[in-house]
């Protein structure tokens, strides 16, 4: 192992991107996404048209343009569009756009979804605020937008200080997870070693808690229509770990 100083990445997704869907086999991204769908049915309209504003190596974006959406997808960082462009379904329909500020039509989008945890990256409340205004301007009345959150109880539970490893032949990593309860964030420091180089990278996701996010909603020109726990359709509950939220653009 070369000794040299790590070379550290500002960047969130930087150097993950190479392995982010080796790291992610083991989630089934064609039933996430079919959960997602039987969502839509609470519309208020037909859903044709579909955002994903955090698009990341496309997978799920894969199975929605596969379902027959027509799907654009979009992500902050570029490493993660470039892994999506080497899917045929998915490559000619990708921009690199902040979800904070996306620059889509006005009432062009039946669906804006945002995915595995892409929230918690939002780590300021008035980004959420901000979030919630962009996409109500982007989707058509009677549209939806539908995005997860992991919760604390999720966090405390599996990864408060976990630790993974993994090696394969053109790199390995370990990644090492904390958590700060004072300020509720949680931290993946991942150390990757790739030809004889050392890399750090360092995500910071905030933990919102169910209650302020539908604070948030409530201030927000969406309606939450339903809040559903753990991928199924049960209601939020202390010992939830994953919550979806299913936001209503209300009809004028
Ligand atoms: C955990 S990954 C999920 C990616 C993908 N949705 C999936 O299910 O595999 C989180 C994604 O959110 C993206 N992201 C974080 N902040 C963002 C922002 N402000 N605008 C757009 N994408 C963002 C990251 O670049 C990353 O691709």
């Amino acid at each position: 192992m070369n000794m040299e100083k790590p070379k550290v990445s500002v960047e969130e997704y930087l150097w993950v991107a190479r392995f982010y869907d080796r790291m992610m086999k083991h989630v089934n991204y064609g039933a996430w996404s079919k959960y997602v769908m039987r969502m839509f049915d609470l519309a208020r309209r037909d859903i044709r048209d579909v955002a994903d504003l955090s698009c990341g190596t496309g997978r799920h974006l894969h199975h929605f343009i596969k379902a027959g959406f027509h799907c654009l997808g979009a992500d902050i960082s570029m490493p993660m569009l470039r892994v999506a462009c080497s899917r045929p379904t998915v490559k000619n329909r990708l921009w690199q756009q902040d979800a904070r500020h996306p620059a889509i039509k006005e009432n062009s989008m039946d669906a804006v979804i945002m995915l595995f945890d892409s929230v918690n990256y939002l780590r300021r409340e008035n980004e959420i605020r901000q979030l919630f205004e962009k996409v109500d301007r982007i989707l058509r009345p009677g549209g939806l937008f539908v995005f997860d959150t992991v919760t604390e109880y999720m966090i405390r539970l599996h990864m408060t200080e976990y630790f993974e490893t993994e090696t394969w032949d053109d790199l390995a990593y370990e990644r090492r997870s904390a958590y700060n309860a004072k300020t509720r964030m949680q931290y993946n420091n991942f150390s990757i070693l790739r030809q004889g180089q050392l890399i750090r990278e360092r995500h910071s996701q905030r933990i919102w808690t169910h209650k302020e996010m539908t604070g948030f909603i409530e201030k927000s020109p969406l309606t939450l229509l339903d809040a559903r726990a753990d991928f199924k359709k049960k209601p939020v509950q202390p010992r939830t770990e994953r919550i979806h939220y299913i936001l209503l653009k209300p009809k004028t």
